[in-house]
């Protein structure tokens, strides 16, 4: 299996504070990886040196084989990063926005290109809308539609859904997973476990500046003792009845 993504011994500090103190992990291609970490566990710092934003101190990275530092173009013709804050331009349509990044990267049918992420993503009966009108889990989507155009092997997702909705929480969950059915190596940052547990097939834990565990979900189960089995009642969780009350996910079965 080839790693999309490869970093090496990521060190950073900013005046003096080591943020980043030895960050080494892979993500294999055409996998989600998540770096779960709390705020200020350095994952936007991890990504930056990643997209060629920032230089890391010492370490190395690779995005589809070619060295961020010493490739920085043809690293960067390989993915594509989406921050935190949605960048679509409120005025615009969902469509003009999709169109608009589709020229400026020279897609040969921009139009066709906007109509087809339109359908992909569900935005069909708002694409004629300002995207001011559009709710969080629609803009955050139609921010990944417009990373997607020109088809980069990679995805850089860079707390996907922090401040959205439960609903809109599943719904980008949803376009993440149809990024890597496709093929596409998608390595995301997240502060909430259960975003992490449900999307990713691997999961690196950042902690001041550290990888304290990096494997699939069983592999970081097994880090803890066997649970002992006790009887309980099972309650159903807050987002369970959230979710089934308005009506987004049907009662359990
Ligand atoms: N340009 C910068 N200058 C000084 N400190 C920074 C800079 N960028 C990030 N930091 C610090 O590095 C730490 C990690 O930040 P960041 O990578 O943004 O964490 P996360 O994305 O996990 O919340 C924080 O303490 C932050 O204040
Ligand atoms: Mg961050």
């Amino acid at each position: 299996m080839t790693a999309a993504i490869q970093a090496d011994g990521l060190r950073k500090s900013f005046k003096g504070v080591d943020v980043l103190r030895g960050v080494t992990f892979a993500v294999d291609s055409g996998s989600i990886f998540a770096l779960l970490g709390s705020n200020g566990a350095g994952k936007t710092t991890t990504i930056r040196i990643l997209a060629t934003l920032l230089r890391p101190d010492s370490g190395t990275a690779r995005v589809n084989g070619h060295d961020v530092q010493a490739e920085p173009a043809l690293a960067r013709a390989s993915f594509s990063l989406t921050g935190q804050f949605a960048a679509v331009d409120e005025v615009l349509t969902g469509r003009e926005n999709l169109a608009l990044v589709a020229r400026l990267r020279h897609v040969a049918d921009p139009a066709a290109t906007a109509a087809a992420l339109l359908e992909r993503f569900s935005l069909v009966d708002a694409a004629d809308r300002r995207v001011g009108t559009y709710s969080g889990g629609m803009r955050r989507r139609l921010d990944i539609a417009m990373s997607l155009i020109g088809d980069p092997p990679v995805i850089f997702l860079d707390e996907p859904t922090t401040g959205l909705d439960p609903e809109a929480r599943l719904e980008v969950w949803d376009a993440v997973r149809g990024l890597a059915a496709r093929g596409t190596t998608v390595l995301l940052t997240t502060q909430y476990l259960d975003e992490a547990e449900q999307l990713a097939d691997r999961i690196a834990i950042l902690h001041e500046g550290r990888i304290l565990v990096d494997g699939t979900l069983a592999d970081l189960r097994a880090v803890l003792p066997p649970a002992e089995v006790t009887y309980v009642e099972k309650q159903p969780t807050l987002e369970d009845v959230f979710l089934t009350l308005v009506g987004t996910r049907k009662e359990a079965s």
